[in-house]
């Protein structure tokens, strides 16, 4: 056995019992959008309550999933197998009685979260008490330590401080190794704009393969935070926008400002660039427009695109099978990804299929 995450498996083999729902987190607002994906891509399960960040599907008898099931959800974050709710009048009696749920299982590693992100409970605390309660059900160092690939992990959901829900994981992609699917990162103060961690959140998650030396171009570059992420990846930038950029980038080797909206830049300034970052704050289909007039124009083609589409409202989520039909047509394979760190958008990572060539450049037509 060479994959190390399945010889860790082996050690911790999944409980027993698999659970008859499956948890979903999501953002705040999401949890309508999150049902209609789950009934494109999932039909098979059926929808049961839903709080705000927490959707429940039911698993129907004739689906077991397997261990490190990671559909394309879009909105989840992470996806929990629920085991039952625990209650209690005191942290140490919820986290008694969670563990009792739980059965006698040995774990890799702990997850706590709220479900909503607005409350304010103790998770120190409560991961505190149920490391307690489950005494050798985990080791020390792998309680201490940060999640990887292959690990068993316990969940645990605190809808208040007197009632959990808990269940479990086999931690598989990026997020699923980060409590609640939450980026554990905050936006470091030298940053220049949340679109800094944005795309942090999205090199680390999707996994983005981008590489020092190759050259991107921008569409809605102001004030900064993206391109200064992507100078950090050691690319040459070019940031479009009518609004000016930071001053911390202005100045930058490496970096160039094109001042206009992306739909006055000639064509033919869009060859040469390896990867299009799109984040305008415009309708996703104003948006679609600008990225398709970049990926292709004559003699351009580049290998990816990352896109943020923000939802002016949810009911908005709909269009999104139609909108990753249109990278399709472009000849880019998509992806998308509601992320953590954003707010009413979905993140798309696109990559051009192999069979995608890029475009000859057209002749101008003589006189
Ligand atoms: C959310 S901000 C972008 C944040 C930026 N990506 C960062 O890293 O800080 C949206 C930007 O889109 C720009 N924008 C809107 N429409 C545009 C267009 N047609 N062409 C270029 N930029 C546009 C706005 O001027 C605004 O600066």
């Amino acid at each position: 056995m060479s994959d190390p995450a399945a010889i860790r498996r082996a050690d911790s083999p999944a409980p027993a019992r698999r659970g008859d729902f499956l948890l979903a987190a999501c953002q705040g607002g999401a949890e309508a959008a999150l049902c209609e994906r789950q009934r494109l891509v999932l039909p098979k399960l059926a929808k049961g309550a839903w709080r705000r960040g927490l959707v429940t599907f039911r698993l129907p008898p004739d689906f077991d999933p397997p261990d490190d099931f990671a559909p394309d959800l879009v909105y989840a974050r992470t996806l929990v197998r629920c085991l039952g709710q625990a209650t209690g009048s005191t942290t140490a009696a919820v986290a008694g009685q969670a563990v009792e749920l739980l059965g006698g299982q040995s774990w890799d590693s702990i997850h706590v979260w709220n479900r909503d992100p607005r409350a304010d409970h103790d998770i120190g605390g409560i991961r505190a008490a149920i490391v307690t309660a489950l005494g050798a059900g985990i080791t020390a160092a792998k309680a201490a330590a940060k999640t990887r690939p292959g690990d068993l992990v316990l969940d645990c959901v605190v809808d208040t401080a007197e009632r959990w829900w808990v269940g479990w994981h086999r931690a598989a992609t990026p997020q699923s190794c980060w409590p609640g699917g939450n980026y554990p990162l905050a936006l470091p103060a030298d940053k220049i704009s949340r679109a800094w961690l944005k795309l942090d959140e999205a090199i680390a998650s999707f996994p983005i393969p981008l590489v020092a030396g190759t050259r991107a171009v921008e569409l809605g570059a102001a004030p900064g935070g993206a391109c200064q992420r992507l100078l950090e990846e050691g690319l040459e930038v070019v940031g479009i926008d009518p609004a000016l950029v930071d001053q911390r980038l202005a100045g930058r080797p490496r970096f160039e400002q094109w001042r206009m909206r992306a739909r006055d830049v000639r064509l033919k300034e869009f060859r040469g660039f390896d990867w299009v970052v799109s984040d305008m704050n415009i309708d996703p289909k104003s948006a679609l427009e600008s990225i398709g007039r970049v990926v292709t124009a004559p003699g351009a083609g580049p290998r990816g695109i990352i896109a943020t589409l923000k939802l002016p409202d949810w009911s908005r989520a709909s269009a999104l099978p139609g909108w990753l039909g249109q990278f399709q047509s472009w000849g880019y394979a998509p992806l998308a990804r509601q992320l953590s760190t954003g707010g009413r958008e979905v993140c798309v990572l696109a990559i051009r299929k192999r069979s995608a060539r890029r475009r000859p450049a057209r002749r101008r037509p003589a006189g």
